[in-house]
């Protein structure tokens, strides 16, 4: 089985990013938990995170493996029509997940325009909501 988790804009700077919003951990200590978390589970993940939307449709349209999909698309969540597009042509299952609880936050974090292409959405649980989704994707292979 291999999941991929795709991380969008200024997902990179989390650990310097308000602590109080998105948690102490960075980035890379972010995917060394989900690593050993899936590698003691033999779950292969893939990891790609860019600050820029064309990457990131580039890489959902490349995707010619893969079980599923984690995303966390970062701002672009409240305003890329762009990938929800692509990945509406994902067919495997696929989840949002957010750091924060966008929905107690500013208005305009409140509104997803990727969720109603998603399988459904982890919000406000950090860093163990990338593993959450992925337990679900295996779950839909049991
Ligand atoms: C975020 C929430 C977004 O509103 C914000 O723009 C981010 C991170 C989160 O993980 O909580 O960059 O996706």
């Amino acid at each position: 089985m291999k999941i991929h988790v795709i991380n969008g804009p200024n997902l990179n700077m989390v650990g310097k990013r308000d602590q109080s919003i998105y948690g102490s951990l960075s980035y890379a200590e972010i995917v060394d938990r989900i690593k050993e978390w899936s590698d003691s589970r033999k779950i292969q993940v893939e990891f790609f995170q860019s600050n820029h939307e064309g990457e990131i449709i580039d890489y959902i349209q490349n995707l010619n493996d893969g079980d599923g999909i984690v995303i966390n698309p970062g701002a672009y969540a409240h305003y890329s029509y762009a990938i929800h597009d692509a990945l509406e042509t994902f067919k495997g299952p696929k989840v949002e997940v957010h750091l924060s609880n966008i929905f107690k936050r500013e208005e305009f974090r409140s509104k997803s325009v990727i969720s109603r292409v998603c399988d459904g959405v982890i919000s406000g649980l950090g860093w163990y909501g990338y593993i959450l989704g992925i337990e679900y994707i295996m779950g839909m292979y049991r």
